[in-house]
This record gives C-alpha cells, sequence and structure tokens, in this order.
C-alpha cells in the first residue's frame, strides 16, 4: 500500500514537472506549416549580409493586402529564405490563424501568428525555438509583429 501510494505520489511529481515546463509543452501546438503552393510566392525583400542573405517571400494576394494598412487576414503565410555561406539552408515561416494566439503563452504571445523553422525541403526542423522567434517579432507589435511590412508595401510586382 504504501509502495502504491509513493507510486502514485512519482506520477504526480511528473505531471506536476510536466505542467510547469510551460511555453515548451506548447510548442506542440505550434501550427506552423510550410506553404503547399510555395511556387506562386513572390520574392519582395531581400537583406543581402554577404555570406548570410534573407529573402522574404509572401503570396501576390498577401503583398496587394498589406498596401491597404490593415493587419493580414488570418490564412496568411510568410515565408524567410535563410542563406549562410551563400548556401540555402532553410526557411523560416510564419502563419496567421484565427485564435492561434490562444495557444501560446501570454508573455510570447504574437497576435495569432505561429513560428517555424523548415528544411531547404519543406520539413519542419525541430531545432528551431519558437519561443526564440517570438520574443525578438514581438518587438514588431505595432506592425502587426512583422519586420518585412515596409518593403512589402513598397513593392510593385
Ligand atoms: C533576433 C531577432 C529575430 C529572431 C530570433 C527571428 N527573427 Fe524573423 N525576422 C527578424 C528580422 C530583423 C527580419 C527582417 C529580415 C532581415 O532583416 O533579415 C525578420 C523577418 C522574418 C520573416 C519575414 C516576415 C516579417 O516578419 O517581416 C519571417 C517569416 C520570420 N522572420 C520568421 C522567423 C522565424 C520562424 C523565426 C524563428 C525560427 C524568426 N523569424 C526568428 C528578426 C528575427
Amino acid at each position: 500500500m504504501r509502495f502504491i501510494s509513493r507510486c502514485v505520489g512519482l506520477a504526480a511529481a511528473a505531471m506536476l514537472i510536466l505542467a510547469m515546463s510551460g511555453p515548451g509543452v506548447r510548442a506542440d501546438t505550434n501550427r506552423a506549416t510550410f506553404p503547399k503552393d510555395f511556387d506562386k510566392y513572390v520574392l519582395y525583400a531581400t537583406y543581402d549580409r554577404g555570406a548570410s542573405k534573407e529573402e522574404a517571400f509572401a503570396k501576390p494576394e498577401t503583398i496587394a493586402l498589406s498596401k491597404s494598412g490593415n493587419p493580414l487576414p488570418a490564412g496568411t503565410q510568410l515565408v524567410l529564405g535563410i542563406w549562410t555561406d551563400y548556401k540555402l539552408t532553410g526557411y523560416f515561416v510564419m502563419e496567421k490563424g484565427v485564435g492561434w494566439g490562444q495557444d501560446v503563452d501570454e508573455k510570447l504571445r504574437t497576435g495569432d501568428w505561429h513560428f517555424q523553422q523548415f528544411d531547404t525541403e519543406g520539413q519542419v526542423n525541430r531545432t528551431a525555438i519558437a519561443e526564440r522567434c517570438q520574443a525578438c517579432h514581438q518587438s514588431q507589435e505595432s506592425n502587426d509583429f512583422m519586420f518585412t511590412i515596409d518593403r512589402m508595401r513598397a513593392y510593385l510586382p
């Protein structure tokens, strides 16, 4: 009997630890996906830093909508191509969905955007820490958490 209650105690402790690990637990509810129609995306901004480079892509509809000055709608996916040592090494994706902010700890919330890192084949790269993406993009709250909005609005096809 004493043994059983000890086991129950251990299980409860393990559950408490899981519950306390906070945002890490919520990583499973990261809904950002790599766009299936990436071939329709348009390169609207390049950030060339020599050996490293970043390329920002969005759908033509997204770019057109950005010019209204309103926040981009749910369903929007934004892609950033990451180049290191003159090679494409992967993609960063931001995706917005209705109510997705509820999946994210309030301290790290970036509106209804989720963040994910993908490899060059568009497969999820689990080494990415979405919390880090969000912590940095939070500084852009007044621009709907985007860094490239001015370039997107200025882009002419
Ligand atoms: C230290 C700050 C920082 C971190 C961390 C960061 N970003 Fe960004 N992100 C930027 C900046 C700055 C830009 C604008 C492009 C540039 O300057 O290279 C940007 C641009 C983007 C864009 C293009 C759309 C936009 O916001 O304007 C996407 C998509 C994006 N980041 C996704 C991610 C993802 C996913 C992660 C994590 C895997 C991440 N970012 C981590 C700073 C950051």
